[in-house]
């Protein structure tokens, strides 16, 4: 069914989540046994609050995700999307995720809601850097100002670039396909509502059920996102 509806549809967005990244490596947050906020506390870490008070475990926090993301690659799923969209199958991706791994798949004009973890900027001059330099200790700017990683952090608002482009996104499609979202957090959440109301079909790929299942056309549960993404491959050649 899937395949047929990518096959009919003129504008089709991808949304995914942290569930898009476990395949190649990365943990998710919010999965059952595995997900980051079981074991640490997002605001202790993850937050503005961390941020201002509490660096040295901020700083030790974001070098882990730092280092574990280095180690690790897109999967066959994210090559199918960056296929897809050369094919003009899916016309864009719209992410939760900071890892970067939907550009080095070859997937263009992702719009990144939550910042990316693959640079880093001064607070005082915003000069930004190469996230490397949190794995080489070097957490100051050469102006002296401290280094972040450019991710929004819990209690920052999204770029507002990032909403233009997603809220316009959500608005225009007539597909819109939830990847391994939990669906847990706003305002993000509120796209595939958005994308529902504004006459998308709706489609939720995601091993666990989530939040927005009841407005879903179509769920697809207990299954594995690059699994799911070469059948339908294998479906449309
Ligand atoms: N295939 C299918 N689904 C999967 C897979 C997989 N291989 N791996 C994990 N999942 C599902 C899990 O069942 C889970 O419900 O992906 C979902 C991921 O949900 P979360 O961990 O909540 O991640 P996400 O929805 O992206 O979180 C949103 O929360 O902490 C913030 O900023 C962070 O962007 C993140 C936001």
């Amino acid at each position: 069914m899937l395949a047929n509806w990518l096959k009919e549809s003129t504008t089709t967005v991808v949304f995914t989540g942290a569930g898009m990244s476990t395949e190649s490596g990365l943990p998710d947050f919010r999965s059952a046994k595995t997900g980051l906020w079981h074991t640490k506390n997002p605001q202790q870490l993850a937050s503005t609050y961390a941020l201002k008070h509490n660096r040295e475990e901020f700083v030790a926090f974001y070098q882990y995700r730092i280092r574990t993301l280095l180690e690790c690659q897109p999967h066959i799923g994210h090559t199918i999307l960056a296929d897809w969209q050369k094919r003009g199958i899916i016309h864009q991706i719209v992410t939760q995720n900071v890892d970067g791994f939907h550009q080095q798949a070859g997937s263009t004009n992702v719009v990144e809601l939550h910042g990316t973890l693959r640079t880093v900027y001064c607070l005082r001059c915003k000069q930004t850097y190469d996230v490397k330099r949190y794995v080489d200790e070097q957490f100051e700017c050469t102006c002296g100002g401290f280094l972040r990683p450019s991710v929004v952090l819990f209690g920052e608002s999204l770029p507002s670039f990032a909403i233009d482009q997603a809220w316009t996104a959500a608005q225009q499609a007539d597909l819109w396909i939830v990847l391994g979202s939990s669906l847990q957090v706003s305002p993000a959440n509120e796209l595939p509502v958005i994308a529902k109301r504004s006459g998308a079909k709706l489609v939720i790929v995601n091993m666990e059920p989530t939040e927005l299942d009841d407005w879903a056309d179509l769920t697809i549960h207990n299954r594995k996102i690059g699994d799911v993404l070469q059948e339908i491959d294998h479906a449309l050649r």
